[in-house]
């Protein structure tokens, strides 16, 4: 029965024969599972053609019954118990979160047209029995998805996390701010949105292109308000995402400095970046623009309840603080030796801010270099040596990998076959033989990988069907390496898996690259 599910649980035993839903099957529920239920019954009718009722007093035979109890037996946060019998299916999880998972293996255990969003006549919806005790092997199953390179309509954050859910996946790593544009309403600070949140144009082609540069001459841009931002937050909470917003600083920071120019350092106008790659400007060091940008986390966490703020700190190029005298000054009265230092210094500021308020900050690996922030997470993207730093340091990780786990990288060997996209090359089986624990580490210092996080960032991916396109199905193996354990990892194994799992993602109406055949 397990070979029709990705993620691959962690023991599935058939035992033949099988349970039909019809419409009279009912969805038994406790007071604390009816939520779980109401999405199972959303989550059948489009194919069902009927919404399934839900009763909470048992029946003899034909149910499906959801039940959350939390002293159930070690299966730890997000596990579940699936039982199959030819008069009933049995659900049950310590906590809601575990119950959604499980909802998403019985999903997967009909007839792939379950998946259709329109009725589907002539399907004998059978699940085939036995029993499924699954766990996570990570508890950071993370998605990254910049909207800042290129905006990103609402509508599609939500088809985007649907299939996160599908994939058991729990972090949504939403990266809104960026040289390119400022992508969430911020009440006190509106012009990070009304001038930050659009650019002029963008560039034709890609950066690095030894042709004569050009741009397309169109206006492009959007924000998300910050009702939206809150109801985002709460449909991926619905589906056990948690969504985890990014504001970068003191890099990558040039649509924010556009908006309000005091928060650069060269004292002149600057335009929100229509290029792409790293740039010099980069945030200035006064106690107002820590303020302002602690002004920004104090909205930040208002719509988002994650314990974990991102704030990048990546690629943040220091010459302007070199040729900076207020930064020279700043750096000689805070008594730092140099702008790695200096950089530190930022961070720590914000660290303490976000730990003063009960969160914890995540940074890009660049964030251990003028020493690290005590409360830091460290999302290891230049390679592994950030994370076995951090970890060895006692600092919990996120491994992320650009040569594994970037999904704007090309698919293919041959690039003439692929839209343009960043560059490297990462097809699927990389993915998915993708180890989150480096060999390096061992127990104590093992134990802080929090897990994996694939990213898709959007220079070269100007709209929803193109980001699908680069996402899916390396995150049908991305989600295999974080979810399943490490034992039986098998690519040929995973390969008819996937196929079935493809027609999945057509009924959705979900772009993806086909396999190569
Ligand atoms: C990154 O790719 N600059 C985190």
């Amino acid at each position: 029965m397990d070979d029709r599910i990705i993620p691959k649980p962690l023991l599935a035993q058939p035992s033949g024969g099988r349970f039909t839903v019809s419409s009279n099957t009912v969805i038994f529920v406790d007071d604390r599972s009816y939520e779980s239920a109401q999405h199972l019954v959303e989550m059948l009718a489009p194919a069902l053609g009927v919404k399934l009722h839900i009763l909470s007093s048992a029946p003899e035979l034909n149910y499906i019954a959801l039940k959350i109890d939390p002293l159930f037996r070690g299966l730890g946060d997000e596990g579940y118990l699936l039982q199959i019998t030819p008069s009933c299916v049995d659900l049950v999880a310590q906590t809601r979160g575990g119950l959604f998972w499980g909802l998403q293996t019985l999903r997967q255990l009909l007839p792939t047209r379950i998946f259709s969003r329109s009725q589907v006549g002539g399907v004998a919806w059978d699940i085939p029995c036995g029993t499924i005790e699954d766990r996570p092997r990570f508890r950071w199953r993370g998605m990254m998805l910049d909207c800042s390179r290129h905006f990103m309509p609402i509508e599609f954050i939500y088809q985007w996390i649907e299939l996160l859910a599908i994939h058991k996946m729990n972090v949504f790593h939403w990266h809104l701010t960026d040289d390119q544009g400022w992508r969430i309403e911020i009440k006190k600070y509106p012009k990070l949105t009304n001038i930050g949140g659009w650019r002029k144009e963008t560039l034709i082609g890609h950066a690095l292109s030894k042709t004569k540069q050009t741009c397309d001459g169109k206006p492009h841009g959007g924000f998300y308000t910050q009702d939206q931002i809150r109801s985002v937050v709460k449909y991926a909470a619905a589906r056990s995402i948690n969504v985890v917003p990014e504001i970068e600083m003191p890099g990558h920071s040039q649509a924010a400095i556009a908006a309000y120019p005091h928060l650069g350092n060269i004292g002149e106008p600057i335009e929100v970046w229509t290029s792409w790659g790293v740039n010099a400007n980069i945030l200035n060091v006064e106690e107002s623009t820590i303020q302002f940008y602690q002004d920004v986390l104090t909205e930040v966490m208002e719509l988002f309840p994650s314990q974990f703020i991102h704030v990048g700190g990546d690629e943040a190029i220091k010459d302007q603080w070199k040729a900076s005298p207020r930064a020279q000054a700043r750096m000689a009265e805070l008594g730092l030796r140099d702008e790695h230092e200096l950089q530190s210094w930022f961070i720590r500021r914000m660290d303490k801010f976000l730990t003063s308020h009960g969160r914890t900050l995540v940074g890009w690996d660049e964030i251990l270099e003028g020493g690290l922030a005590p409360g830091a997470v460290v999302m290891s993207w230049r390679g592994e040596e950030g994370g076995i730093a951090a970890a060895t340091s006692g600092h919990d990780v996120v491994m992320a990998p650009q040569q594994r786990v970037y999904f704007d990288r090309y698919q293919s060997e041959n690039n003439e076959k692929e839209p343009l996209a960043i560059g490297g090359f990462t097809p699927i089986e990389p993915v998915y033989q993708y180890e989150p624990v480096p060999a390096e580490l061992d127990g104590k210092f093992a134990a802080h990988v929090q897990g994996a996080q694939a990213q898709l960032w959007t220079e070269y991916v100007p709209d929803p069907a193109h980001a699908l396109y680069m996402t899916y199905p390396r995150a049908c193996a991305f989600a295999e390496v974080v979810w399943s354990g490490r034992q039986g990892r098998d690519f040929p194994e995973f390969l008819p898996r996937l196929k079935l799992h493809l027609q999945r993602l057509k009924l959705l109406g979900a772009n993806y690259r086909p396999l190569d055949s």
